[in-house]
């Protein structure tokens, strides 16, 4: 470290101290009421072909320069593998000089777009690892004249599949199509209702923008004040500096909680019939799966007070959504052909087709039989992906048959009855809101013991209230697992 200058950083705003106060200030700086004294020089001269990337200050610390002021980003970036890249890819037999441009700080991930920069240009060991200039682009004029606002080095969050930008411009191609994937996933495809990212009422979920306002994320990023729809993109779900949670996420996958846990975040919209509306459920992946606050309860419904959290909510499966949604698969590098990485699929399809080479081909449309089951057989939840598979169809055609039957009964009951403008929540209502549940198709997995249970009760209601009968001899007991096993 070197020698500490009592200089102030000119015009320090208060709220920088307040930043930097926050990120917790340590090593080698100290701070008083009103100035910031920093170590200086923070860093030597970046060689003219860098072309304005500083790379470390001190390499054996991982001190990026800018962590000797950003210090609360730094201490969580320390902890991720970005921060270990370059000895990852060293203790690889395969490295060689084509690999270190995504391993390294240069043009990647930022708006540079001349891959003649940084380690690439200059080999300097100041450049190793995915440092903070990756994704924030070059840092000399902004360390330069911290205050000024135009040469704040702001990061973009957009995932074009252009690959100019962003995460995208490494997690691609070689060794895993993290970008191909999720381009092909409803969080990241484009033709999946952009009408909705920036209405209000609907941003808050389905758009980047409005998800991380709703969560009180306040940062800076490029897109911040623009009004273009933007995806649920990598940094909604990932945030390059909180290392609380394994793999970068925002918020953690194994909490069993609608509020805390990530996806459920999300996926919880309306789970329970609105009296005033005749809207069905609305993602209600959250709550069914949990058992909790979730579809129509008949009165006297045998299991009113009892939480029925499927096994797939439980602890039995600490990963909840992410097992079967995020599940990790080996693949083999596609440039060497020569190792095997093992990289959590990022179409969030649970049983997906596969390609000749055994991984998932996210946009197939195959038969039941082609399709993998191995994210149920991971940590012996299921002995095999034939006994998974059995076990889905014999889910999905039960809550079918049972949709179906109920459908049935409530065509023969007096359209007065599904006024939804008359103040009066009626069993027809409710009824029909359970019907709804049943027939996402995913409901018989993700709760197939109570989604069953809300069906046949629904069904007994419905025939003691309008004495209509099920055409069918339906079984109404409860023969569904509570997972399955
Ligand atoms: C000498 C201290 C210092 C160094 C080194 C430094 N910054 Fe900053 N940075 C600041 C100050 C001061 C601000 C202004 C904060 C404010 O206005 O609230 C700032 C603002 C930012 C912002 C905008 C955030 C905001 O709230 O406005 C980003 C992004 C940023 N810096 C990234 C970096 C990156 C990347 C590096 C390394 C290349 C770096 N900084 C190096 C002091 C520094
Ligand atoms: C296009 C950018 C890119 C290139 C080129 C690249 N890598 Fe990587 N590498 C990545 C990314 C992104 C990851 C992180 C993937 C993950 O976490 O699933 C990674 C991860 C790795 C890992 C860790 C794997 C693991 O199981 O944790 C190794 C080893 C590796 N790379 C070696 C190499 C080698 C060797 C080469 C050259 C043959 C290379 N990389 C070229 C982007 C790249
Ligand atoms: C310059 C290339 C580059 C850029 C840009 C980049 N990454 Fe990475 N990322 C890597 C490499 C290489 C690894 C693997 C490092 C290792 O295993 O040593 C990695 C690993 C990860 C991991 C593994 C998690 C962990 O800490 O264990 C996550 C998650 C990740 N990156 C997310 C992101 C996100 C989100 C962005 C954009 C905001 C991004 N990356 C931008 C190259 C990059
Ligand atoms: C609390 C979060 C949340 C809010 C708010 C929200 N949605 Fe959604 N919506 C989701 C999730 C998550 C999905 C994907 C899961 C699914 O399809 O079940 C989804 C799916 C949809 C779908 C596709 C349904 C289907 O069956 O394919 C439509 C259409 C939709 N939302 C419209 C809207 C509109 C319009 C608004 C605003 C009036 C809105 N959403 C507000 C979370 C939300
Ligand atoms: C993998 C990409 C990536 C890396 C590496 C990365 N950042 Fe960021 N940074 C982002 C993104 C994306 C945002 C905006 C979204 C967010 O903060 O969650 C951001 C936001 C910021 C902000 C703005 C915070 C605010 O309150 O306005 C600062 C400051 C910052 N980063 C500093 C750093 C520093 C310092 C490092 C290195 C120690 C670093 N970043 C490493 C991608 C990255
Ligand atoms: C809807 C949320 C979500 C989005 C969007 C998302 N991810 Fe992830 N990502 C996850 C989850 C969940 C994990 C698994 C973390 C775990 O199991 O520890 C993960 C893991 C990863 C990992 C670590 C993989 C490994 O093998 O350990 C990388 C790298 C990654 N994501 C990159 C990306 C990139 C790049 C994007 C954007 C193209 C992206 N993610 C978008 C949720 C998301
Ligand atoms: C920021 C909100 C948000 C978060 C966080 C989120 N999702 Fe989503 N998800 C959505 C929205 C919105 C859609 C529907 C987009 C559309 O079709 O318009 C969706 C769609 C999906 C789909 C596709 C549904 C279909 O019918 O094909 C799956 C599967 C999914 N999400 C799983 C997950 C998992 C697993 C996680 C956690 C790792 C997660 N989501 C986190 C908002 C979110
Ligand atoms: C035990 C494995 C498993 C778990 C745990 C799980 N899912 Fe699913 N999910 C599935 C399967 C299987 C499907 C059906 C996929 C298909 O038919 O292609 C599905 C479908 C979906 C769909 C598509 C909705 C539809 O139209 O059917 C969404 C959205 C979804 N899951 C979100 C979630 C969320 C959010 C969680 C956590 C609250 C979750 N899942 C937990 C296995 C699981």
């Amino acid at each position: 470290m070197e020698r500490l200058s009592r200089k102030p950083i000119p015009g320090f705003a208060a709220r920088t101290l307040v930043l930097l106060l926050a990120g917790g200030f340590a090593l080698g700086a100290c701070v008083d009421e009103r100035e910031v004294f920093l170590p200086f020089p923070l860093y030597d001269e970046p060689a003219a072909a860098a072309r304005g990337f500083l790379g470390y200050s001190d390499q054996q610390a991982k001190l990026p320069v800018c962590g000797n002021c950003h210090v609360g980003q730094h201490s969580e970036w320390r902890q991720t593998a970005h921060a270990g890249a370059w000895e990852t890819l060293q203790a690889n037999p395969n490295a060689q000089e084509f690999c270190e441009g995504c391993h390294t700080v240069g043009a990647n991930g930022n708006v540079i777009t001349d891959d003649l920069v940084g380690y690439q240009a200059t080999k300097e060991a100041r450049y190793e690892d995915v440092q903070c200039e990756a994704c924030h682009g070059p840092g000399l004029d902004h360390v330069t004249n911290p205050d000024a606002d135009a040469n704040k080095p702001i990061a973009s969050i957009l995932v074009g599949t252009d690959l100019t930008n962003g995460c995208g411009e490494c997690h691609q191609g070689s060794h895993h199509g993290f970008v191909d994937e999720w381009a092909q996933s409803r969080h990241g495809d484009a033709a999946s209702r952009p009408q909705y990212r920036e209405r209000e009422g609907c941003r808050n979920c389905h758009g980047a923008r409005g998800a991380l306002e709703a969560w009180g994320v306040d940062a800076e990023y490029v897109e911040k004040d623009g009004s273009d729809g933007i995806g649920i993109v990598c940094a909604v779900c990932h945030d390059p500096h909180d290392a609380r949670h394994a793999g970068q996420l925002r918020f953690p996958i194994d909490v069993p909680e609608v509020d805390v846990n990530l996806c459920m975040k999300c996926h919880q919209r309306r789970a329970v019939p609105d009296p005033g509306s005749s809207r069905g459920p609305h993602s209600p992946q959250g709550p069914l799966l949990l058992g909790e606050n979730v579809g129509w309860q008949p009165p006297n419904f045998q299991y009113a007070d009892v939480q029925i959290r499927s096994t797939h909510g439980s602890e039995a499966n600490p990963r909840l959504c992410a097992t079967c949604h995020v599940n990790a698969y080996d693949v083999t590098d596609a440039i060497t052909g020569d190792f095997v990485l093992s990289v959590k699929g990022h179409s969030f399809k649970p049983i997906p087709c596969l390609n000749q080479d055994g991984t998932p081909d996210p946009e197939a449309d195959c038969a039941l039989g082609e399709r993998t089951f191995a994210s149920c057989t991971t940590s012996g939840c299921h002995g095999s992906e034939d006994a998974a598979r059995s076990a889905y169809i014999v889910a999905t055609n039960r809550i079918a048959s049972l949709v179906q039957t109920l459908d049935g009964m409530l065509a023969q009951v007096p359209a007065s009855e599904f006024d939804n403008n008359d103040n009066i929540f009626t069993t027809a209502e409710g009824a029909n809101f359970n019907v709804g549940l049943g027939e996402i198709t995913s409901s018989a997995i993700h709760n197939p013991f109570l989604t069953e249970a809300l069906l046949t009760a629904s069904i007994r209601q419905v025939m003691t209230d309008y004495g209509v009968m099920t055409a069918s001899d339906i079984s109404l007991a409860n023969i569904l697992p509570l997972g399955q096993q």
